[in-house]
């Protein structure tokens, strides 16, 4: 209807306490709240303050109890292992509820945290409900990650029990979780006291005595556990995110503020009604898994994807077409790099072409900046709504988008549409003062943050008020840059910190130089993310030897590769290390990354006055291009 948007928009920021609670009467409650929001230790506001109930319980349980057990909960397709798989809503009952039992066997109960670090199977969603369900918080790891970063997170969140799989599978290896999991815990601190695996007939995993089980036994011997109880308040989950040093971030959420937001996204947003197909492409070690694979769509009683595969490769790049056909996806969504990678392999559209997508109604992109070629690309293809969609981990649903359940608005390519209701997108200058229509500044957003997003870093309330709310007092900070066009559109330029985004991926490239640095050859060194066709940005390291080094550089390149995929894992996609003999800098020391990430992508740089000394620049240049970038 035209002006729908705008009439909720205006309602959601003019009384958001109205709004959000009207929104919640869509949520079965155990305890009414006793406020809908408690702004009394900002920038900490809470949603629903004093209300009870269970998100395993919304998510599976009224579902079954309102007579839709025997609908679809899972479907579980995996290419890579050549199975599909159904699970009911009264079946992913049945799993949660024993699965909450084995947990609670083991000693854990409400507040304890549970690590999981598994493959796409179905029993990752299991097990995240079954947490869920005893009000544990879980903290699902990607499982591209390297044992170290593993062990960070096992330390941080001081995890009781970890559950995973003897393996994932890759198109081209299988990758052995157990050893991984084994090496982490060795390396942790803090050493959780049990382990559930899920043993895959690709590569089962030998299981040590008294700490791991098998999921299989573990399950058969539980006795089913009800839902307990918890606060609106109380985290759900944990995610770990990168931020601007090697520690990463643990993004809290909480039970009843994210059940509310996300199942209102699940109708105003994506516009899906209960029983149809919803698939979120992304691994659920992701923040796009955690809401629209697991969470999401069960809570709105749809039917959620698990898909085990690539969008190219397993087999070829119409996978995605031909699981929207074969499970009557209504809505899809994936990252513009994952198109991008359907693109470059079957340009013209013929895999798509084969398969019959009458009832798929949209395609939403998000997790990076979505070119307008890739999305102009998609929308010929498809004929129907592509959607780019901007969000971030701490938000756990997206600030801007294209609602389409509430108005579809003309598409602006390059720009994900206007702020969502619930989101009071401003756009400030250096003094903190909005800037005029159309100018580049920080992209904030006005408190209250609405429910479903972060209440507060794990373990970390000072980190959390310095990374996001005290540059713009009264701000939350997205640390995204961009501008308000003069239809209120937004547009989302680049990230002002140093986090860089490789294939939908957030990484730090201050984490990979504190791994560089550990290199005992090594002096000093920069990485920046040059522009990737692909995958949209790409590490490239430059290292200065120390003086003396013994190593050829060369060596000390692969080294350095090798180190990474170690510390940080396969994700990182680091794969260029070059040497160089001085880095570029000012006068005060401060490594120039900007120029060099100029350099790389061979765009035009300015030669800042402050710099130490300019003719370091055409030696980065020529590097750089030895390795295959800063061609113009
Ligand atoms: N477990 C272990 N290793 C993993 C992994 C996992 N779950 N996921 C990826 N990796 C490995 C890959 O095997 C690869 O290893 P390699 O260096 O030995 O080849 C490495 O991590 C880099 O992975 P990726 O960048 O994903 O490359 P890819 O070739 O496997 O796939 C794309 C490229 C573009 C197809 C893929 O990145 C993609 O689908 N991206 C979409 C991202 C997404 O959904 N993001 C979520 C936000 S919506
Ligand atoms: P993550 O926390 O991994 O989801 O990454 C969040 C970051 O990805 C944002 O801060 C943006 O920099 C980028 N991002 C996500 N979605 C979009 C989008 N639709 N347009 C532009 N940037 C995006």
């Amino acid at each position: 209807m035209p002006g729908a948007y705008a009439d909720i928009y205006r309602r959601s920021l003019e009384d958001p306490e109205r709004f959000w609670a009207e929104a919640a009467q869509a949520i079965d409650w155990i305890k009414p709240w006793d406020r809908v929001l408690d702004t009394s230790n900002p920038p900490h506001n809470r949603w629903f303050r004093g209300g009870q109930l269970n998100t395993c319980h919304n998510a599976v349980d009224r579902h079954v109890a309102a007579g839709r057990g025997s609908q679809t909960a899972i479907i579980y397709d995996s290419p890579v292992t050549d199975t599909q798989s159904r699970l009911t809503y009264a079946k992913l009952q049945d799993l949660a509820a024993r699965c909450a039992g084995a947990l609670a066997a083991r000693g854990i109960t409400k507040g304890d945290r549970v690590v999981i670090y598994m493959p796409m199977i179905p029993e990752a969603l299991v097990a995240a409900l079954a947490c869920a369900r005893l009000g544990a918080v879980h903290s699902i790891v990607f499982g591209g990650f390297a044992a170290p970063e593993l062990a960070v997170r096992i330390d941080d969140s001081r995890a009781k029990l970890v559950i995973t799989a003897s393996c994932g599978i890759e198109p081209t290896r299988l990758v052995p979780y157990k050893p991984l999991l084994d090496q982490a815990i060795e390396l942790a601190k803090h050493k959780p006291e049990h382990v559930i695996i899920v043993q895959r007939p690709q590569q089962p995993a030998e299981l040590r005595p008294g700490r791991d089980a098998d999921w299989a036994d573990a399950m058969a011997a539980a006795t089913p556990h009800a839902c307990v109880p918890v606060d609106a308040t109380d985290p759900l989950y944990i995610l770990y995110t990168s931020g601007t040093t090697g520690q990463p971030k643990g993004i809290v959420r909480d039970n009843g503020g994210h059940a509310v937001a996300l199942n209102w996204t699940m109708r105003h947003i994506y516009d899906m009604a209960p029983g149809e197909v919803y698939w979120a492409a992304s691994d659920i070690g992701w923040v796009v898994g955690h809401s629209y694979t697991i969470y999401a769509p069960l809570l709105a009683g749809c039917t959620t994807v698990v898909y085990e595969g690539k969008p190219v490769g397993t087999p070829d790049p119409g996978a995605f077409w031909r699981v929207i056909a074969e499970h009557d996806v209504k809505v899809m969504f994936t990252a513009p790099t994952a198109i991008r990678a359907i693109r470059q392999q079957d340009p013209e559209g013929k895999h798509l072409a084969s398969h019959d997508l009458a009832n798929l109604r949209a395609l939403f992109l998000a997790g990076e900046r979505c070119d307008p070629d890739t999305l102009q690309w998609c929308e010929r293809q498809l004929g129907r709504p592509v959607i780019d969609h901007w969000w971030q981990t701490e938000t756990g649903w997206s600030i801007a988008a294209n609602c389409l359940g509430i108005e579809q608005l003309p598409v602006k390519a390059g720009s994900p549409t206007r702020p969502c209701p619930g989101w009071d997108v401003q756009v400030l200058d250096h003094a903190g003062h909005p800037t005029p229509r159309g100018d580049i500044g920080a992209i904030c957003v006005k408190l209250p943050l609405p429910p479903g997003t972060f209440p507060t870093l794990w373990n970390a309330d000072q980190r959390y008020r310095e990374t996001y709310f005290t540059e713009y007092p009264g701000y939350y900070k997205t640390g995204d840059a961009g501008l308000l066009d003069e239809d209120g559109y937004v547009h989302v330029m680049a990230r002002t910190d140093d986090v860089i985004n490789v294939a939908g991926h957030r990484l730090s490239t201050g984490a990979i130089e504190e791994v560089l640095a550990t290199h005992p050859d090594v002096a000093e060194c920069a990485v920046v993310g040059a522009a990737d066709d692909l995958r949209g940005q790409l590490p490239v390291g430059l290292v200065v030897l120390n003086a003396g080094a013994n190593t050829a550089s060369a060596d000390v390149s692969q080294q350095c590769v090798e180190l990474v995929r170690d510390r940080i894992g396969a994700v990182a996609a680091f794969k260029t290390a070059v040497v160089v003999d001085r880095l570029p800098k000012t006068r005060s020391g401060k490594i120039l990354r900007g120029t060099i990430k100029k350099i790389a992508d061979g765009e035009p740089y300015k030669v800042t006055p402050t710099i130490e000394d300019e003719a370091v620049l055409p030696t980065i240049a020529s590097a750089l291009a030895g390795a295959g970038y800063a061609k113009p």
